[in-house]
């Protein structure tokens, strides 16, 4: 039987991730996972956001997928590297979100002015501007925290996420010719972000990564035997509130969703209380 490839993200957001790599990918097997009772992830510390993601990545590969995704920017920020050394040590390749956006960014910059669209912590990780600075380009980050409410609320049209695009990405008009979305959730609204910046190319990493994926499963010859592919969810709270607005992510409402609990930490105050 063909292992699935497991993909994470701190909630509905990494949607947009799988609905590419099912795209893709559409013979794969596909376990996804949001940590709906631990987000948002990017408001919280690296540290946080690191041990969140190892709890993830513990029950997924437990769960014997045979490659992991790191669909959320926040995650592939703080804690890819760590992720990586683990996959690294059990065979399984770990794909980030900001490697893949980026490459897809250099490509569709002709000034090589790139701005990029984050949550709090993936811009002040600067992932993103270290990456656009290694080739050569002139990075300018912009935290946008609002975005990720404005997607969840499904108030992606109209004259509110307009305003709070022009509050937070108008300064940049005459500036970048490319805008990377560097949060899962930024996609949905797009319409917003371009009525602000209408001359500014927006990349979105969900595709970039997705072939990204593809190519590391051909490479280590992991590519799924059997035709058809399905798609299993895993939540760790609020399981109606995932369908309910995942379905706005993903395009179609979410199928075979189960609630689970991480492995709890260890240590002294693991234990239940006496
Ligand atoms: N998935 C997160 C990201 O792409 C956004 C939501 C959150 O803050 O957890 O950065």
């Amino acid at each position: 039987m063909d292992r699935p490839i497991g993909v994470f993200d701190s909630g509905v957001g990494g949607l947009t991730v799988l609905r590419a790599l099912a795209h893709e990918l559409p013979d794969e097997d596909l376990l996804y996972l949001g940590d709906t009772a631990r987000v948002p992830y990017g408001t919280r510390s690296p540290e946080t956001v690191i041990k969140y993601a190892q709890r993830v990545a513990a029950h997924m590969w437990s769960s014997g997928i045979k490659a992991l995704v790191v669909a959320c920017n926040t995650a592939t920020a703080h804690a890819l590297p760590t992720l990586q050394a683990s996959g690294e040590a059990l065979g399984i390749p770990v794909v980030g979100v900001v490697e893949p956006g980026v490459e897809a960014a250099t490509k569709a910059t002709v000034t090589g002015r790139v701005a990029v669209a984050g949550t709090e912590g993936t811009i002040r990780s600067r992932r993103y501007q270290d990456a656009l600075e290694r080739r050569g380009l002139e990075p300018v980050g912009v935290a946008c925290p609002l975005f990720v409410s404005l997607a969840e609320e499904g108030w992606t049209d109209g004259e509110v996420p307009r305003l709070v695009a022009e509050a937070y990405l108008g300064g940049l008009r005459e500036g970048p010719d490319t805008l990377i979305l560097g949060c899962t959730h930024y996609p949905l609204l797009t319409s917003a972000i371009a009525s602000v910046l209408p001359d500014v190319r927006l990349v979105d990493s969900a595709s970039a990564t997705a072939q990204v994926v593809a190519r590391e499963l051909e490479a280590r010859g992991l590519i799924a035997e059997s035709p058809g592919g399905t798609t299993r969810f895993l939540v760790t709270d609020n399981l109606d509130r995932f369908v309910r607005v995942g379905e706005r992510f993903l395009g179609q409402r979410p199928e075979h969703v189960e609630l689970v609990d991480l492995p709890a930490p260890h240590g002294p105050f693991a234990g239940t209380p006496s």
